[in-house]
Order: C-alpha cells, then structure tokens, then sequence
C-alpha cells in the first residue's frame, strides 16, 4: 500500500505535497519522491528510505512549480532503493507517473517495450513509457487520452496519477481496485490516495469508482468513464480530524486493519502465477531441480506468525507431500536439528526483522538449507538474506496486534504450497489455476465477515469479564484456536490458552467448571463431529461455549453452543483459517475496547521483536 497525492495551482507545489506526503507516512515509508513541473521540464527529487531525506534532499535540490505529484511508498516491487522510488520518468523525462497498487501484466508489457531503457525494477515504470509513446503518436492526443489508451492495456490494481511537461498544469489520475480521491477549492486542484492528506485544504472530495479516469486543474478537476464519455465520482464529506483521517475514520489501526483484508488478500493474490497455472515466486534464487529434491520442511517463526506457519504444514503436506516440522524460531537453533541440503526453511515474518526467526532461518541456512521468506517488507533484513521471497502485500501494519498480515501470510502459505507441489509434479497447471481462482473468492467473503460484526460485539459484550478462556480447534481450526487466544491474550491482558481439542481429555477439561468459557472453532470439514463431541464434553461440565464456524455447521452449532458466529464456507478447506479467524480477531478487538485497553500499542509488547 503506497501513498500519493497531486497538487496543481499552489505557488509551491513542493511544499504542499510534501506536508501530504507526512499525512500519508502510514500508507508506506521505505522511499519517497516527488516530481514538479518547472518552467517546461519535469524536476525530480527522490530518496530510499524515511520522508525526512527527501525532506532534506529538497532543502538543496529546490524544485519550483505550481504543479507537482509526490508519493510515498510501500514496495511490493523492487527493493526500496532510490531508483525504485517513485516518481518513475519515461526516457525523455516529459511524463511522470506515483502509483499505488501493482501492474500485474508489468512483465509482458516490459517485454513489448524491447529496447527501451529502464530505470528500474517496479511494475510501475512501464505506465510512463506507455503514455509517452502514446502521447508521440500521430494524432498527438491530450494527456487525458494518452493515459486512457494506456489504462487499456494495464491489468492488476492501480490509484495512478500522471504528469507531462507539455501540459504544465494538469494531473491525469486513475483508478483500479486502489483508493484515489480528487477536490477542487479556489484556483487549486487537488489528487490523493484518501482523505488524510487532503483533509487540510478541504472537508468536501469526490472518490473515483474503479475504472474513471480525472483531468485534475487548478480550481476544478473533470471526471470520465473508461470510455472518455463524462461520469460522476462519488462525492464526500468528512468531519474528522487528522489522527481520525489516518485511521481513515476507524477508531484504532487494528480495526482498520482489520477491513483491510479483503484488499491485502487480493493483493497478495495478484500475479501468483503466469497466467497459466505455472506459479511464480518473487525473487526466487533456487534451482526449481533443488526443489524438487527436498524432502523435509522446516517452518520458522514467531507469535502470529508461527500460527500461519501451522497452517502452512496443513497446505504443504497435503498439496506436495513433503513432512513439515513447525518450529518456535526461539527454540530452533538451540537444539540440534536435523537439516540437510535437502531440507526447506521456510522463514514466516511480517516484519522480516524478527531476530529469533532471522537468527534460526541463518542457523539453518548454514547447515546447507535454502531458506524461503514469507514476508510482508521489501528489503527487510530476513528478504534480503533468503534465497526467494513470497511477499504478503499486505501494506503497512501499524497496530502491534498482527490482524491482515496474518492472513495473507496462509494465503502465501498456500500458494508456496501449490509452488512445491508444481515442483514435485504433485499439482498440474489446470489444478493450481483451479485453486487459486478459488481463492481469489476469499476477499468477497472476508468483506462479508467484516462488515457484518454485530454477533461478535454481543459476544464480546457478554464475555468481556471473563478472566480465563480456553481456544479449542482442531486440524485447520487449531492454528485459529492458537491465534484467538493471543489475540485476545495481547489486546486485553485477558488469560487465554488453547489447545487441540483432542488433547482436552489429558488434562486440560480439568480447568472446566461452571462458569468457564471455552471457544470452539469448528468449520464444518472431516473433523466436524469430533468437535461437536468436545463442545459436549465441556457444557456437561458447566462451560458456556462459543462456537467459530463455518454456514454448513450452523445448525449442528446451534444444537450445542451457547453463542455460535459463522463465516461463509471457505472455497477450500484448506483456506478455512483464512475466514474463521476474522472472529476472533474482531472479538479480540472489541473485548479490549470495552475494557479500556491501548488496543494499538498494548502494554509490554512491540510490533518488531529485535532482541533476543
Ligand atoms: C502478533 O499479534 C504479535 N504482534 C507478535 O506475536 C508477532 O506476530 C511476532 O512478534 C512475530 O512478528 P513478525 O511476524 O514480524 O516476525
């Protein structure tokens, strides 16, 4: 997730899109730039790294100019190096382009521009030449129609906004799946990502529907169809304050975050393959005939993440065939492991920065494993020291409770999966295009959980002075037992603890009394009745239940549990975690809200574990 913004008609463009640029640092802050139109040339300023060194590179390289497009950014493509920062420049340096979002066809197009040269390694720059050519064409169409022939050819998710020397005053913008949003206020036009860094100029904008294109110019801007014929964005008015326009009106970041799921899970989705059922893993740097030969997985990781990986074991045993051990990074290179040039690791962090899992995934690294990171920052040190890298594009996660990048971790989990099994010819190209059209019906079906929490704030309402909950699941549901429990654990200082369900009965069903609370998460799969059983178990003993599962399992549920919340039925069970976890993170949430906790920064903990 990157931020950008576009200013035309200030007498300091610069000024006004840098002070944006510090509104928009939580979209994404590995590089920055921005790019203004100086008399009639593009002038270009940008830095890897924290807005404050463009800040300062600015102080010397001055740019001037009443129009201008700067962004922030997030990569997804490309190491966040100064090159790879946007703005990115055709050639000539008459048009520029920031972008939020990822050109999934980037590859192909790249191909068709044979010859050209490119600057850099994002998806991104390719939009740039496009439109320059276009603009060199013939019949010398406006900047509006050069970039509409170009959004033509684009696939993927994009919130573009583009710039050319030869029309100093305007900002063409686009929309694709990615947020963008237009105002116009006294001889000023303005463009950005959301409300946050526009919310100083103005209460009133207008955001663009997928597919409409805008001319934005000073004091007014002109909205447009996919077609070129006139169309209506949708116009806004927000009466928040600037802390409230960062967490785009939600209360906390987790809770934003929280409704970013379906987006992140789209996005990480995005281009997993080539189009034709062969997957295809970013930064890969090990021979697919090394792959073939592995025959054992390791999985690395911490916290949230290590509960993903628990879920990856499921997918990968079943998809390739291959036995996989999940490990506590922690405790992993203190024993004595047995890794060999045939042995995987792979390495699960959001961060990448997580020293136990960067620590084991070098321990076994040095015993001959090739290590794959799964990993939600571009550059970090785990990405940089792995031999491939299977990105989440989840965006930044702010809040220290880990929410979307979890679940875009067993997405990643799952195409990596399909990876190894297509690399033991365990999975054929028509099955793993089958399988991932199926799961890109997981952010319809997220957005339906998350939009609709009324059950689960009742529960949490009822339970919020509950002193001791215990999670129960089992196969796919236990890594979601796991996770609910520190979900709630971490944002509520409630205790918690789970267990597999089946272990009930060798000891644990001794903490159940009347009063307990036990949280079930039963999707209805091939251990559904067994479920169904401990729920029994745990009500004869005087336990209230409250039972995760899936709408096939709601009658039987209702039957036995005293609170029954269900998700829509996954579109394969191995991607059930993926749904039924959104409960819990929601009930972890709105437990914690009640009780007053510091929902995004919870007493104790932080978001990037980078000690021992
Ligand atoms: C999860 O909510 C916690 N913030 C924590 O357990 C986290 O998952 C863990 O520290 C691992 O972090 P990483 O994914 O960045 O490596």
């Amino acid at each position: 997730m990157c931020g950008i913004i576009g200013v035309t008609g200030r007498a300091s463009a610069v000024d006004d899109i840098l002070s944006g640029l510090r509104r928009l640092e939580y979209r994404g802050y590995d590089s920055s730039g921005v790019v203004a139109v100086t008399s009639d040339r593009l002038g270009v300023v940008k830095r890897s790294g924290k807005l404050d060194r463009l800040s300062e590179a600015l102080g010397t390289d001055v740019l001037t100019g009443s129009t201008g497009i700067g962004h922030t950014r997030w990569a997804t493509h490309g190491a966040p190096t100064d090159d790879n920062a946007h703005p990115h420049l055709d050639p000539t340096g008459r048009v520029a382009v920031v972008h939020n979002g990822i050109i999934e066809n980037y590859r192909l197009l790249r191909a068709e521009l044979d010859g050209a040269a490119f600057a850099s390694e994002t998806d991104t720059e390719v939009v740039a030449h496009l439109v320059a050519r276009e603009l060199d064409a013939v019949d010398g169409p406006d900047l509006l129609e050069a970039v509409r022939r170009v959004l033509g050819r684009l696939e993927g998710a994009y919130a573009l906004c583009v710039l050319s020397a030869d029309e100093p005053d305007t900002i063409v913008v686009a929309r694709q799946q990615a947020p963008l949003i237009v105002a116009a206020i006294d001889g000023v036009g303005l463009c950005a990502s959301d409300v946050a860094a526009l919310i100083e100029y103005t209460d009133t904008c207008a955001a663009l529907l997928d597919g409409q294109i805008a001319r934005v110019r000073p004091g007014s801007y002109e909205v447009f169809d996919r077609n070129g014929d006139p169309a209506q964005a949708e116009e806004f008015t927000v009466d928040w304050d600037l802390s409230a326009a960062e967490k785009q009106g939600y209360e906390h970041f987790m809770l934003k975050e929280i409704h970013e799921q379906p987006i992140a899970v789209a996005e990480t989705l995005l281009g997993r393959d080539d189009g034709a059922g062969r997957i295809v893993l970013d930064e890969l740097r090990i021979d697919p005939a090394e792959l073939a030969r592995i025959d054992k997985v390791f999985i690395l990781a911490a916290g949230t993440s290590l509960h993903a990986g628990m879920a990856g074991k499921i997918a990968i045993e079943h998809w390739a065939g291959i036995p996989v051990e999940v490990e506590v990074a922690s405790e992993f290179r203190y024993r004595d492991p047995i890794v060999t040039d045939r042995t995987l690791v792979i390495a699960i962090s959001q961060s990448g920065e997580t020293i136990d899992t960067i620590a084991a995934a070098d321990h076994a690294r040095a015993q001959g494993a090739p290590v794959v990171a799964i990993s939600n920052v571009v550059g970090s040190t785990l990405t940089r020291s792995a031999d491939a890298v299977l990105y989440t594009r989840a965006g930044p996660e702010i809040a220290v409770a880990s929410t979307k990048a979890f679940t875009t971790q067993i997405v990643a989990c799952l195409v990596l999966a399909l990876y190894l099994a297509q690399r033991k010819d365990r999975a054929f190209a028509s099955e793993v295009s089958d399988v991932l059209a199926r799961l890109d019906e997981l952010p319809g079906l997220i957005r339906r959980v998350v939009e609709d929490d009324t059950a689960i704030r009742a529960a949490a309402e009822r339970f919020k002075d509950v002193g001791y909950t215990m999670f129960i699941g089992r196969h796919a549901g236990l890594p979601i037992a796991y996770e609910g429990a520190l979900k709630l654990k971490e944002v509520s200082y409630l205790h918690a603890e789970a267990f597999p369900a089946g272990e009930m009965k060798h000891g644990p069903i001794a903490l159940i009394e009347p009063g307990s609370l036990v949280v079930a998460v039963a999707h209805d799969g091939h251990v559904f009745s067994k479920m169904v059983s401990n729920i029994q178990e745990v009500r004869a003993r005087g336990a209230s239940v409250l039972a995760i599962g899936t709408e096939s399992s709601r009658a039987a549920l209702e039957a036995h549990a005293d609170v029954v919340i269900t998700v829509p039925d996954a579109p394969h069970e191995l991607a059930t975690p993926v749904l039924t976890v959104l409960p819990l993170q929601l009930y972890a949430y709105y437990v914690a809200v009640l009780r007053g906790a510091d929902v995004d920064q919870p007493r104790n903990l932080a978001k990037t574990v980078t000690v021992e």
